[in-house]
This record gives C-alpha cells, sequence and structure tokens, in this order.
C-alpha cells in the first residue's frame, strides 16, 4: 500500500531543530575551477573550499550571512558551519549558486515488543534566513520502512505547506531484486518519495508507524525520513542497513548574492557583486548571482580574478 497525502496549507506549527553530531566523510574537491578566497583568506576549512562571496574570519566574507566558522577539534576533524549556526557546509558551488549542508535523518526505532528504542529522533527539521531558501528542484523527500509514514511542513514566508508519504509491506521488499523499478528504485515497496515546495524558508518533518512495525520487526525495526539532495540516496536492497548507520546525508540550499534583478543590481555600481571580467545572471525565482563571462574563469565576487582559460 502506497498513498501520497496532499494537504493544502495547514498551520502546523513544530519545534525545528538541528543537531549536531561527527561529520561523516568528507568532501573531496581538489577542484581549481575558480573556488578561490578573498587575499590573505583561510581558503579552505578541512578538506571544503571556501570561496569568497563565504569567507572564514572578519573583512573575509561579502555580508554576515556568508560568513563560515571553521570548527577544529582535539581529535584533528573539522566541522563547518554556516555563520554561527549548527548548519554542517559539504560543498559550496559558485556557478550554480548552491550550498551543500548536511542534515539529519530522522527515525522511528521499536524493539520486538513495539517499545521505542533509542532517543526520540522522529522528528526534526532545518530554518533558513535570506539569502538562503531549502532548494526544490534539488532535493526529494524520501520515507523509507514498512510500517512507515512521515508527514512534511515547510514553510514559506507566511505559508505553510503540508505533504506526505506512506509506505506499508509485509514481506521484506529488499529481498526481491523486482522490488526495484529499474528507472526509480523508490516506487512504493518500502520506500516512496516526493518532491517539496519551492522557496521554503524552513521545513519540518515527523515520521511514525502504525503498529509499531511489530508485524515486520524481523527485517524493519525502524521507519526513517529526510530530505536529501537527490541523486544522493537511492533505494536498494541494502537501504534499511545503511539508513540504521547513516545518521546526516546531504541537502540542497540556494543562496544569491543580492536580493535585485540584475538590471537593478548594475544600476548601483557601488554595491553590485559581480567584479571584472564577469556578469549577472538572475535567479529564477528573484535576487542574482555572478558569474565569469563565457571563455573566462575565477572568481566572479573578487577584483580582476576571471581570466581567460588558456585554448
Ligand atoms: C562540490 O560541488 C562541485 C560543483 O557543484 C562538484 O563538482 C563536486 O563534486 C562537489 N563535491 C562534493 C564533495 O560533493
Ligand atoms: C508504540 O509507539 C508509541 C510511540 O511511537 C508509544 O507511545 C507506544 O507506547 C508504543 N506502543 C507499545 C505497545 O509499546
Ligand atoms: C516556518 O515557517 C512558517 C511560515 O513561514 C512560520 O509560521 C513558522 O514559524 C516557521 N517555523 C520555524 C520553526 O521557523
Ligand atoms: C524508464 O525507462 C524507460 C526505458 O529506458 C523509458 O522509456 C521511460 O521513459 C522511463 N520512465 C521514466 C519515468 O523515466
Ligand atoms: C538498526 O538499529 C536498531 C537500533 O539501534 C537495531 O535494533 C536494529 O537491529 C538495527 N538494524 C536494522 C537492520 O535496522
Ligand atoms: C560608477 O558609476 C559612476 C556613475 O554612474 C561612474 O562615474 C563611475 O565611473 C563608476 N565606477 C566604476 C568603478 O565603474
Amino acid at each position: 500500500m502506497l498513498l501520497v497525502l496532499l494537504l493544502a496549507a495547514t498551520n502546523a506549527v513544530a519545534a525545528a531543530t538541528t543537531r549536531i553530531s561527527a561529520r561523516e566523510g568528507g568532501a573531496d574537491d581538489g577542484k581549481a575551477g575558480g573556488l578561490m578566497a578573498k587575499h590573505n583568506c583561510t581558503p579552505k576549512c578541512g578538506n571544503i573550499d571556501i570561496p569568497y562571496p563565504f569567507g572564514i574570519g572578519s573583512g573575509c566574507y561579502f555580508g554576515p550571512r556568508f560568513e563560515i566558522t571553521c570548527d577544529q577539534s582535539n581529535d584533528g576533524s573539522t566541522a563547518t558551519r554556516l555563520m554561527k549556526t549548527r548548519m554542517l557546509v559539504d560543498n559550496i558551488s559558485l556557478t550554480e549558486g548552491h550550498l551543500q549542508i548536511r542534515q539529519l535523518v530522522n527515525r522511528d526505532c521499536y524493539d520486538a515488543q513495539g517499545k521505542p528504542i533509542g532517543e526520540d529522533q522522529s522528528s526534526g527539521g532545518l530554518s533558513v534566513i535570506p539569502p538562503y531558501t531549502i532548494s526544490s528542484d534539488k532535493n526529494r523527500f524520501f520515507v523509507v520502512g514498512c510500517d512507515t509514514y512521515a508527514h512534511f511542513v515547510g514553510g514559506r514566508g507566511e505559508q505553510s505547506y503540508t505533504t506526505g508519504c506512506i509506505s506499508v509491506c509485509k514481506n521484506n521488499p529488499t529481498q526481491y531484486a523486482d522490488s526495484f523499478d529499474k528507472n526509480e528504485s523508490c516506487s512504493g515497496m518500502g520506500c516512496c518519495k516526493t518532491n517539496i515546495p519551492p522557496l521554503l524558508n524552513n521545513l519540518t518533518l515527523k515520521v511514525a508507524s502504525y503498529e509499531n512495525h511489530t508485524e515486520v520487526h524481523d527485517f524493519n525495526p525502524c521507519g526513517y525520513a529526510f530530505v536529501v539532495k537527490m541523486d544522493q540516496f537511492t533505494f536498494s536492497k541494502t537501504s534499511f542497513q545503511y539508513l540504521n548507520k547513516t545518521h546526516r546525508v546531504p541537502l540542497v540550499l540556494d543562496w544569491q548574492i543580492g536580493a535585485e534583478s540584475c538590471g537593478y543590481a548594475k544600476q548601483n555600481n557601488k554595491t553590485f557583486a559581480c567584479k571584472g571580467k564577469s556578469d549577472c545572471q538572475d535567479k529564477p525565482s528573484s535576487g542574482y548571482i555572478c558569474l565569469c563571462n563565457p571563455g573566462f574563469q575565477g572568481n566572479p565576487y573578487l577584483e580582476d580574478s576571471c581570466e581567460g582559460i588558456p585554448s
């Protein structure tokens, strides 16, 4: 059984929580392609490139909302945080105006008798301020489990939108190869997914079960719900085990350098952010980012950085 619920504009308000945990894995960038910090500023946090307009330390970022905090712990690991929030940054893209963060997987786990186990991690969320929004075209909402439903509430300005997803199965879908459709493995057997609305400032989600997983406990003691970058989760026969061990997954935020349109921004060359051989590109919704002119590469937010690509 699979249902996708679409409920219109509700006013559900839940406490958004973002929690800290150790970073797993690491970004392996090493790409030169114009990722550079301002002169005399730290170019990396751990192995994550921090290109201007983002920056670490005063004088190194374009404005307070582009500040990155780089925390070093005694064991040598680093945490790259957006502003002074607990949001952990994974990757920054100048050419697309994206920022990848790591977001918690929410889970709902039971013992064989149907008693909840572990600390309650069944609800969670994320809240961002301009110039950031939660990307609708780059992320999907996934619900994984066999006695599992979850709902998603997205906030956009004064409005809020609720959607959700249900996945119930009596047998273990991960045992059958034909559970996984060739193009789309998350097809309603142990997994369902749905799109999220555009231009959200915040989201909250909650995962729960109908029968506390008592009927499916031997193969699926937990239900999971999370928003994840589209190509970063594929439902497969190892997904129940994978999610059991995975605490955070990548999620994409959109950002813009200014809230105006290019036409308007260009009129004021004191505040216009695009420097050197670069130009302005309107974001689909509002605001703009900068790109080096065709045939040039570098950092379009820095003076004299976009340079001709040697042929
Ligand atoms: C970071 O983003 C760039 C550009 O979008 C991409 O090429 C690269 O693979 C990303 N790195 C990681 C670790 O996701
Ligand atoms: C089923 O789970 C809920 C919480 O998800 C809990 O409140 C309830 O006590 C559980 N029922 C049993 C029989 O353990
Ligand atoms: C989320 O957004 C909605 C609508 O904009 C707002 O009413 C709500 O207070 C926000 N919640 C959080 C936790 O920021
Ligand atoms: C699935 O794959 C088939 C064959 O490759 C293709 O014809 C079809 O359009 C695909 N469906 C979707 C929804 O992508
Ligand atoms: C997942 O985690 C729970 C609690 O930590 C554990 O009881 C269960 O056996 C694990 N395995 C699977 C496949 O979910
Ligand atoms: C900025 O604009 C003013 C007036 O439009 C012009 O005189 C000045 O040369 C411009 N400065 C730069 C750096 O383009």
